[in-house]
């Protein structure tokens, strides 16, 4: 049974449509990502499925289970930096939190240690630090030992060492066996901490599935010689060679694996095949994520 699934979930802001027939499923023990720039529609979705965004069109089911308020209680949110009560200690808030929430106070001293606060327990919010901030609103969450926990951009703002910090909190409830909903405009982040993740632009889907597929790094060879016909045949079909396609005076490899150009140098010579150009490119993830989100979306 999936933890959710989005089928043809629609919402239009005026002119705007925010969010464009998007399917999604979420396998449980997932860390899922959903990746995209801003204003691609990430928020707008999270906050149709918490229930928050009514939806124009479409349906999603937790747990395989129309929205209910039963279910609402196995997910963990973190939408935006709560507010806690400034003049309260990090204990004091999340007691205040388990009577709203009603799920005992059992568990403080546990998701206290688990976010790092725990030697801070006593000190008062007014006097954290952005990321002991958001910090704490990680263990309001997961106060209830929630199956899910949904973050929107739960770094954002934070130093290099409060986004290591909370990327760790984050990996460790992964490996938890929970499942993690994660909307994030940076791709670093979701290469970091997600197994899945879904690409979404102007509202709508791009991609989606694991995340070695969907953002794969792809690496090429430049070459060319003085007949470049016979070069294109001792090349074709070639393993390790996925592709050769002719660009100008040159062809273009694409490569499977590590690229490796003394051996394919050495391989042509002995077929008595001298380059005239040799050039390797890699293309990072980052590439391929630009140019994802770059190409121009078809409108159904
Ligand atoms: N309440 C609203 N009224 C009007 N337009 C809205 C509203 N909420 C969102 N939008 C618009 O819908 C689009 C999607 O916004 P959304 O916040 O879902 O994007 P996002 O992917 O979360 O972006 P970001 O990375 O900046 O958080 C944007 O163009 C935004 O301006
Ligand atoms: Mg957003």
């Amino acid at each position: 049974m999936s933890t959710l699934e989005i089928r043809s979930l629609s919402k239009r802001f005026g002119k705007l449509q925010a969010v464009h027939s998007l399917d999604l499923t979420v396998q449980p023990g997932n860390i899922y990502g959903i990746l995209g720039p801003n204003g691609s529609g990430k928020t707008t979705t999270l906050g149709m499925i918490l229930g928050v965004i009514r939806p124009d069109t479409g349906t999603y089911q937790w747990f395989g289970q129309p929205e209910s308020h039963l279910a609402r209680r196995r997910i963990g949110v973190l939408l935006e930096t709560p507010n806690f009560y400034p003049y309260l200690s990090a204990e004091k808030n999340l007691q205040v939190v388990a009577s709203i929430k009603g799920c005992g106070t059992s568990r403080i001293e546990a998701v206290l240690k688990q976010v790092g606060l725990y030697e801070r327990r006593k000190t008062p919010f007014r006097t954290y630090s952005l990321g002991m901030r958001q910090r704490l609103a990680l263990a309001a969450a997961l106060l209830p030992d929630p199956e899910v926990l949904v973050l929107d951009e739960p770094t954002n703002g934070l130093d290099p060492q409060g986004i290591a910090d909370v990327r760790q909190i984050i990996q460790q409830t992964g490996q938890q066996g929970k499942t993690i909903i994660l909307a994030s405009h940076i791709l670093d982040e979701v290469e970091k901490i997600c197994t899945q993740v879904a690409i979404m632009k102007r509202g709508q889907l791009l991609a989606s599935g694991d995340i070695s597929q969907v953002l794969q790094a792809e690496n090429r060879i430049l070459v060319a010689s003085d007949n470049l016909n016979a070069l294109r045949q001792a090349l074709t079909g070639r393993p390790g060679i996925e592709t050769v396609r002719t660009q100008g005076a040159l062809l273009e490899l694409v490569i499977s694996g590590t690229p490796d150009p003394a051996a394919l140098n050495r391989m042509l010579l002995d077929q008595g095949i001298v380059l005239s150009h040799l050039q390797v490119q890699r293309k990072g993830l980052e590439e391929t994520f630009l140019e994802l989100v770059a190409e121009d979306v078809k409108t159904a």
